[in-house]
């Protein structure tokens, strides 16, 4: 039986994710939480090399079907090998990025057929969905400045108006996932937004979090 919490972050590129995470990862550490943290494309052997191949700049013949099969490919092996069998010890699972990337990335971003995604990500993930998901909100202009010193990836190379329709279909997962997702604004102060996503978890999941001491 599942009895941990997937707790998922979600926005575009250099929307302060892995710098959430980190600062979650100090206040559960701190708390005594037991967790695991993986990141999406990735977190198992298997997924890390579908990762390098999706990532790859030089892989510009890549069909936006396939791309979307691989990334589901990552996750149902992610899912299987690592998420499940944390959470079925009680374990805290954090991820960055799960099926909602899908979603806005395939489906908003390249055109893809929504409801087939969904029928992709529920194979993938055996019908696995996060208790929560944070969906840090940035202005595309705004993530590229921050990620300036970095090389840009397949996936970033995208542009400006790519990661405005990822923006706008994170708006739309949202809509339609109102219990599960939280749209954080990604512009404020990394102490704010980690005191904000703090707070909620502890509102949502204290009783359950505090018996995995
Ligand atoms: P992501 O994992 O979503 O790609 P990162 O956490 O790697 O994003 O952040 C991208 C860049 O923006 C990093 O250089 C990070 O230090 C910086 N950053 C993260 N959060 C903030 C914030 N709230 N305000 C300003 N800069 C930030
Ligand atoms: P990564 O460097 O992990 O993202 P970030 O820059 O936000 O830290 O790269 C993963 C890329 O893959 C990112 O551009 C989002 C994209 N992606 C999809 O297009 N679909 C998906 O299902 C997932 C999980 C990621």
């Amino acid at each position: 039986m599942i009895t941990g919490k997937l707790i998922t972050f979600e926005g575009i590129d250099g929307s302060g994710k892995s710098t959430q995470i980190k600062l979650l990862e100090a206040e559960f550490e701190k708390s005594g939480i037991s967790y695991k943290t993986f990141r999406e494309p990735g977190g198992t052997k298997l997924s890390e090399k579908i990762r390098a191949m999706l990532l790859d700049k030089e892989n510009i013949e890549l069909y936006s079907n396939a791309e979307s099969l691989l990334f589901a490919a990552a996750r149902a092996q992610l899912t299987a090998e690592q998420i499940k069998p944390a959470l079925t010890k009680g374990e805290c699972v954090i991820c960055d990025r799960f099926t909602d990337s899908t979603i806005a990335y395939q489906g908003y971003g390249r055109g893809l057929n929504i409801n087939k995604l969904e029928l992709m990500n529920a194979i993938a993930t055996d019908g696995l969905i996060p208790d929560v998901t944070f969906i840090l909100d940035i202005d595309p202009e705004k993530a590229s400045e921050r990620m300036q010193t970095e090389a840009a990836d397949r996936m970033e190379s995208g542009g400006i108006d790519f990661f405005q329709k990822i923006r706008q279909g994170y708006y739309q997962i949202r809509e339609q996932n109102q219990s599960r997702c939280i749209v954080i604004n990604g512009e404020k102060s990394q102490k704010d937004i980690s005191e904000e996503i703090h707070h909620i978890i502890m509102e949502r999941f204290k009783k359950e979090l505090s018996c995995s001491y």
